[in-house]
């Protein structure tokens, strides 16, 4: 059965989810971008009729206020945006998810989220060893607006979760067109051990939204897409 998508955000993101929206069996049946979009203005009853679901990649500024429109039409949403967590808990305070679930995630790619498994275990072991330092840096395109990435955010977090208790150096590079590179490296006086995952394009980003796109659908609340990773289809 074919299902509504709407793509909120019609940007580098947006196009490429409709490109590879029917292989996951969706039929796009509205886009938004800024300029009509503005406060969520045009994200309406009658815009949004025939939709099941929408995937949300627009800016930081501009997610918050489309995914309380989304969620008040009861539209099950998926949303990439990064740059806005901070908002995050008072908007699931406020979000009237009884008509639609919401997946949010600082990275769609299901590779990406294996590696931040794998950077746990690293640095629950390397916690131990005192003699090790450790940092974590990324590169992206010249045009990403926020820095560092949440999702070097996210491993840094992860990593103090673990027990990695000294502090982690954060960097970050915004050149070119670079879809997105992140290392987590261990240095001591003798070695230096680094773990990193690099992206060959935003397809993995895309493919992992249309298959949290897929799982929303009749879900009620609030979700970070890497706590359904092993539920998706
Ligand atoms: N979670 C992930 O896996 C993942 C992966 C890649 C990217 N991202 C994030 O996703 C976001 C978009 O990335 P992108 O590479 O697609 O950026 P992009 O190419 O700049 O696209 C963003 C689009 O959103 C539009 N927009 C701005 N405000 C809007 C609004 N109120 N309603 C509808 N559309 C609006 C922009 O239109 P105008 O240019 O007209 O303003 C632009 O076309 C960024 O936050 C990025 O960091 C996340």
């Amino acid at each position: 059965m074919t299902r509504g998508l709407a793509i909120v955000g019609y940007g580098k993101m947006g196009q490429m989810i409709a490109r590879l929206a029917p292989e996951y069996g969706f039929a796009v049946r509205a886009t938004f971008s800024g300029i009509d979009n503005s406060s969520a203005r045009a994200l309406t009853a009658e815009s949004l009729q025939g939709v099941d679901v929408a995937v949300e990649f627009t800016h930081p500024e501009a997610a918050v206020a489309n995914l309380q429109r989304l969620a008040a039409f009861g539209v099950a949403t998926v949303c990439g945006t990064t740059g806005w967590f901070a908002e995050l808990d008072a908007l699931k305070r406020r979000l009237n998810t009884n008509g639609g679930g919401l997946v949010w995630g600082s990275n769609f790619s299901v590779g990406v989220n294996l590696f931040r498994e794998v950077v746990a275990e690293a640095a629950r072991r390397f916690a131990r060893e005192e003699s090790y330092g450790a940092w974590g840096w990324e590169i992206h395109h010249a045009a990403k607006k926020d820095s560092p990435s949440g999702t070097l955010l996210a491993l840094a977090e992860t990593m103090k979760g673990s027990g990695f208790a000294r502090e982690i150096s954060l960097s970050a590079n915004r050149a070119g067109s670079a879809p997105g590179t992140h290392e987590i490296g261990f240095d001591s006086a003798e070695d230096t051990i680094t773990i990193r995952h690099t992206a060959r394009s935003r397809e993995g980003f895309a493919r992992g939204a249309l298959r949290a796109a897929n799982w929303v659908i009749g879900k009620k609340g609030v979700y970070e897409f890497r706590e359904i990773l092993s539920e998706l289809a």
